[in-house]
């Protein structure tokens, strides 16, 4: 075994780390608080000839073995306010929880987040796979992200553009990802704000005079009457991504399914997987120690397993099912790890 400092642990368990609550170990692990804890973690890796993983929430994660290498759990906290006239700039800290940051920017009167309440995980998380929800994406509120460069274990800074960011995607998915680990994101939110309502029901709940307070407040009970608590039920949110399918698919499909749920994307349309699944009978259903969520199809649970087979196998027969039925590919959007 190699020489390691007191703040790296050897064989830990990611039990606590992931939300399916998969119980696999970490070769080493690390957690780290500030930007120098985690260059410093960086080149201790480094000298070792060892892999990095870095680690948000663990929320869009399916952990399905031990991961080998050092294993980063990013705890960094920063609050920096910058205002530039009616807008804000804010730098939130990579560890610091997501929703905490939402209330955060409700409770100074700054809109631009407040549809993206409850999604669970951690700020530097949220660009990764720029986190959407009803109606609002990351990447119309985000200016800059902060990296350390693995490599150099130097500080970098990138604006939106350069992380091509797109529905459930960007460059920390791909070939940033074993490049950068995200330590900070700097958002761009307003006081002059107004409500963003023109998806998932929130027209019929609010009317354009809502305030910030009743924006948040109806994102929250929404999200919490469809969406299992991951403290409570494990789960990583949706499982799979809405399919972006052509004109045509979606034509066939509406010819054989009046009810197929649909939202324009461009020339293209985004299917709701949730009816998908639901259409072909998986809502509620239960295989095993794990499951698909009663009340939102798109979520798959795991009620007791500690190690991920049965849900790899779950999601296997519902990409199945759904290939069968309408000819259409479902993709996971959590990130596969271990061996
Ligand atoms: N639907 C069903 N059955 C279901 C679920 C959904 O028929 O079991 C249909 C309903 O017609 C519903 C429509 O699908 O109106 C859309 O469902 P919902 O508004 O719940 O949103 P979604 O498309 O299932 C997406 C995001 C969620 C986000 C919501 C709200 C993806 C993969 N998921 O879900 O994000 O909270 O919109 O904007 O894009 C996440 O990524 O983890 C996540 C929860």
């Amino acid at each position: 075994m190699i020489n390691k400092p007191a703040w790296v642990e050897c064989n830990a368990s990611l039990y606590q780390y992931n939300t399916f609550r998969f119980d696999y170990a970490a070769e080493y692990l690390a957690v780290v608080e500030s930007d120098a804890q985690l260059i410093e973690a960086l080149a201790w890796a480094q000298a070792n000839q060892l892999v990095i993983t870095c680690l948000g929430g663990g929320s869009n994660l399916l952990l399905q073995g031990d991961v080998v290498g050092l294993v980063i759990i990013n705890r960094i906290q920063a609050l920096e306010v910058t205002v530039e006239g009616d807008d804000t700039l804010v730098h939130f800290g990579a560890g610091m929880v997501w929703h905490d940051c939402v209330q955060w920017a409700v409770s100074e009167s700054l809109w631009g987040i407040e549809n993206l309440a409850l999604i669970p995980g951690t700020a530097g998380a949220a660009p990764v796979q720029n986190i959407g929800a009803y109606g609002v994406e990351l990447k119309d509120v985000l200016e800059t992200v902060r990296v350390v460069d693995c490599l150099t274990g130097e500080l970098a800074t990138f604006d939106a553009p350069a992380c091509q960011f797109a529905y459930r995607e960007s460059r920390f998915k791909h070939e940033w990802k074993t490049r950068y680990i995200i330590v900070g994101i700097t958002l761009r939110l307003t006081r002059k704000g107004a409500p963003t309502l023109g998806y998932g029901g929130l027209s019929k709940l609010l009317t354009d005079t809502a305030s910030l307070a009743e924006v948040f407040a109806t994102v929250c009970h929404v999200r919490q009457s469809k969406l299992p608590d991951p403290t409570k039920l494990a789960n990583a949110g949706s499982f799979f991504k809405n399919p972006i399918v052509s004109q045509e698919c979606y034509e066939a499909l509406k010819a054989n399914y009046a009810d197929v749920v649909a939202f324009a994307h461009g020339e293209q349309w985004k299917l709701a997987a949730g009816w998908l699944n639901e259409r072909a009978g998986w809502k509620g259903h239960r295989q095993g120690n794990v499951g698909v969520y009663d009340k939102q199809a798109l979520v798959l649970v795991n009620y007791a397993d500690r190690k991920a087979d049965g849900l790899r196998q779950l999601e296997a027969d519902i990409q199945h099912s759904i290939k069968q039925r309408f000819g259409v590919v479902l993709e996971r959007e959590p990130v596969l790890l271990g061996d």
